[in-house]
């Protein structure tokens, strides 16, 4: 059923690894993305897709296109290259965790490890938490975390279950258990961000980066929460991370527009012309089929999530790929990165190209992407 949206999201995959060789694509504005080094947090999800294409259709070329850019993330983890945020999930879950997982690599598991180990370094002991951004002396961002943290968490679960170091494990829970505590709300909405007093660990408040206000639910930042801490339940098996996935879901899709791709914010005033985030209904549609994996065929929120989750994909395939466009370099139209910052508020972003590619592939085959072990 999906087979036609995957077949023209690999050929649009060809096209840019051969147009653009051994650069990684960043988000900028113009219905294009701009070609360069590896020095953000989003460079993973293009790799990623590489290994979900090879895995679908067993074709050579996405794997050793995949397989080449391996030294460049080695180089960056041992340069330290703009790498003090907590998005090193992202970055090498996607990349060595998938590369190893799908050739069994040992190269790929030890670079992996290692940016375990970098991520780990951001954990804050006398908060509890993993800082999201910048150094620990920062001032605005010391003992701060974003919801967005959540899946970065599974790199840290993964070099658990390969090594058996409990760190790893304790950390991501203790973090998880944080978000959930300070960042979802009584009524299944979230904060994007939460503060810290770094001195005492004490909690602050909650606040936004992206979002429209600081008291108003980033439709990303749900999406985030709605898949992590899915995923979160995944590796932990503690059934309140499941059930604030779930909560989280159900106020997502209580506030689906008329189209079902949903706008940058819930909170924003909707007028002509309200940018869309396309990557975040991209992200909820892998966060459901996650949920769906671990919610009881007898459960009564089980048909709504379905039917949602058809919602979504039907939407996004019919209105928002862009197979319209053959010489396009993404997949999806109308994605924001921060409207409020007025950074790309309607552009191709390539998380959400990935997020796309990842729930077509495990509609379609049971693909299931690289944030899971088991
Ligand atoms: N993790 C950053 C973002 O979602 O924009």
């Amino acid at each position: 059923m999906w087979n036609a949206a995957i077949a023209d999201a690999l050929v649009k995959l060809r096209q840019n690894i051969v147009k653009h060789p051994g650069v990684l694509p960043h988000i900028i504005e113009g219905q294009r993305y701009e070609w360069g080094e590896n020095n953000d947090w989003i460079e993973g999800f293009y790799i990623g897709m590489m290994w979900l294409a090879y895995e679908y259709g067993q074709d050579p070329f996405y794997k050793e296109s995949a397989e080449a850019y391996l030294a460049n993330f080695k180089d960056r983890l041992e340069r330290h290259v703009a790498l003090d945020h907590h998005d090193i999930g992202f970055l090498y879950s996607l990349s060595a965790v998938a590369q190893w997982r799908v050739t069994g690599s040992s190269e790929a598991k030890e670079v992996a490890l290692q940016a375990a180990d970098v991520l780990l370094e951001r954990w804050r002991p006398q908060i509890g938490i993993i800082q999201a951004w910048g150094l620990e002396d920062d001032p605005e961002n010391g003992g701060r975390i974003i919801i967005d943290c959540l899946l970065n968490l599974p790199l840290l679960f993964w070099a658990y279950e390969q090594t058996q170091n409990q760190k790893y494990y304790d950390v991501a829970m203790r973090h998880a258990l944080a978000s959930q505590k300070f960042l979802v709300r009584g009524d299944g909405s979230s904060y994007h961000t939460f503060y810290f007093d770094r001195a005492n660990g004490n909690a602050i408040r909650g606040g936004t980066h992206q979002g429209h206000e600081d008291g108003s639910t980033w439709t990303r930042g749900q999406a985030w929460g709605i898949y992590g801490f899915a995923l979160a339940y995944r590796y932990t098996k503690h059934e309140p991370f499941l059930e604030t996935s779930k909560r989280l879901a159900k106020y997502f899709i209580e506030h689906m527009p008329e189209d079902n791709v949903v706008y940058w914010d819930f909170d924003v005033p909707v007028e002509a012309g309200t940018p869309r985030d396309s990557s975040a209904s991209a992200i909820t549609a892998c966060g459901l089929l996650e949920l769906l994996e671990w919610i009881a065929e007898e459960d009564s929120s089980r048909q709504g999530f379905e039917e949602a989750l058809g919602r979504t994909m039907r939407a996004l395939v019919e209105n928002y790929a862009t197979t319209d466009i053959p010489e396009a370099e993404g997949l999806l139209k109308h994605g924001s990165y921060h409207v409020r910052g007025d950074r790309a508020p309607d552009d191709y972003m390539i998380w959400g190209d990935y997020f796309y590619l990842e729930a077509l592939v495990r509609l379609e085959k049971g693909i299931k992407g690289y944030w899971y072990v088991k």
